[in-house]
């Protein structure tokens, strides 16, 4: 018996080899490689030669801001920019459990009771387990069309029959298309799944959801070509003892990346966080040493965070070190700053530092609350609870100026807070708001001298 063909894919670029490669020529990554199948017919690709091209004038293609749906749910229309484009391919990433579904059939929900048709395709649960989440959400008032099928050529022919507005895919690893050897979830079916969906998509005007699992790396399970192929890609995420979820933006054909949307998981479901500072400061211990607030930008909009530091004599040869919802080599490049520019031993001190609340920051605009957090652990100076600091700290202990720092101010303002530390070079821009006094720094000197005689 002739032996099965295969090929080697790419797991990172989609790039195709007849042979394995160490290193993948298109985006250079080492071992990416895996084999599949050959795919015996690809339906991507310009196949229609015959058929002539026509160019049109840019000045009268009609712009399609004014069509976009809501989806009810607004922190969901602020990731998306504004509501669903119709015909758009929108990918939901995120791990096991978070709330991928809950979300989606939440904004099926506020579609569907609008009047509006939605198709919800799921390959991963029974329609009871389905009925079962639609209950703990609340009353459906519109129709929705379930269907349990990971067919995707018998999909194509149910969308085409009910035309719906919307179809949900729970989820693209589960689809397969039968005219490609390989398994559901391969590189292979994944890639042509997805192609054949933004196909329907763009052929039809409906808008697509595909949710996606992500890997232990936080990519999307598949070929990296999946995040290019889609309009939008949203990620959800949060921490699994936290209940509150934020779902990012991290590619957005039709508005800002990076915009964030804040959730709480609750016994009926998503509960919108609309004030997500309040939310963040909660419960925060008032007059303890280690504790200090800091204003990060998340997307368009200042989010007020906690860090917390901890610093205790170590017991072993080497120090340990821990970054949790921050970035733990920025951990360790600002503790070397404190230790050549203020002179403070901290080689014989564990650290750890953690942004309460589950979120993850990576901004540099919070390298002056980590250094601050940590000084007041390592001292034992407790950081007056009305202060509020920001600004990032370069590697001779220097404090350099952040963007939107108005936007931070405003936000701490707003929060009640009366002091806020920040970069003298911002603070020659921004009149102080009523309630606030600004103190401008210079370097993290002045930022001790001032901690130290307002403790
Ligand atoms: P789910 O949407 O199934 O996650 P995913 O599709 O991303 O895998 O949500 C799973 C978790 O959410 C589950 O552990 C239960 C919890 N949950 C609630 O706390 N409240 C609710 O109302 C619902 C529907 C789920
Ligand atoms: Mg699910």
């Amino acid at each position: 018996m002739a032996k099965a063909k295969t090929v080697f894919f790419c797991k990172e670029c989609g790039t195709e080899s007849s042979k394995w490669l160490g290193q993948c020529p298109g985006c250079r990554q080492w071992d990416t490689f895996v084999e599949e199948p050959v795919i015996k017919k690809s339906s991507t690709g310009p196949s229609n030669r015959g058929i002539s091209a026509q160019p049109v004038l840019l000045s009268e293609v009609k712009s399609e801001t004014e069509s976009r749906l809501s989806s009810g749910i607004g922190e969901l229309d602020r990731v998306l920019g504004g509501g669903i484009v119709p015909g758009s391919l929108v990918l939901v990433g995120g791990d096991p459990g978070i709330g991928k579904s809950t979300l989606l059939l939440q904004t099926c929900r506020e579609i569907v009771n609008k009047g509006k048709r939605v198709l919800y395709i799921t390959g991963e649960e029974s329609k009871g387990q389905i009925k079962m989440r639609a209950e703990r959400l609340g009353a459906f008032s519109g129709e929705l069309l379930l269907l349990c099928e990971t067919n995707l050529d018998l999909i194509e022919d149910v969308a085409n029959k009910h035309k719906p507005e919307i179809i949900v895919i729970d989820s693209i690893q589960t689809m397969f298309k039968e005219d490609i050897a390989s398994a559901p979830g391969s590189v292979g079916q994944v890639r042509e799944a997805t192609g054949a969906l933004m196909r329907l998509a763009k052929s039809t005007g409906i808008t697509i959801f595909i949710i996606g699992h992500v890997t232990k790396e936080g990519m999307v399970a598949g070929p990296r070509v999946l995040e290019h192929m889609v309009d939008t890609v949203l990620y959800f995420e949060g921490d699994n003892y936290a209940s509150y979820r934020v779902l990012r933006a991290v590619k957005n054909r039709f508005g800002s990346t990076n915009e964030i949307g804040v959730f709480e998981m609750q016994g009926s479901g998503l509960i919108e966080v609309k004030n997500p500072s309040e939310y963040m400061l909660n419960g925060r211990p008032e007059g303890e040493p280690g504790s200090v607030v800091s204003a990060s930008i998340e997307g368009t909009r200042p989010i007020l965070v906690e860090v917390q530091a901890l610093t205790s004599r170590t017991n072993f040869n080497m120090p340990r070190r821990t970054a949790a919802g921050t970035d733990y080599n920025r951990v360790n490049l600002l503790m070397a700053v404190l230790e050549k520019r203020l002179g403070i031993q901290l080689g014989d001190c564990d650290a750890y530092v953690n942004v309460a609340g589950g979120m993850r920051i990576t901004e540099p605009a919070l390298d002056l609350a980590i250094v601050t957090a940590i000084l007041s652990s390592f001292r034992n100076i407790t950081i007056k609870s009305n202060t509020i600091l920001f600004g990032e700290v370069g590697l001779t202990g220097e404090i350099r100026a952040v963007n939107m720092a108005d936007q931070r101010v405003a936000e701490a303002a707003k929060m009640g807070f009366e002091i806020c530390i920040l970069p003298q070079a911002n603070r020659g821009k921004i009149k102080a708001p009523e309630g606030i006094k600004l103190i401008g720094v210079k370097n993290i000197g002045e930022v001790m001298e001032y901690i130290k005689e307002n403790r």
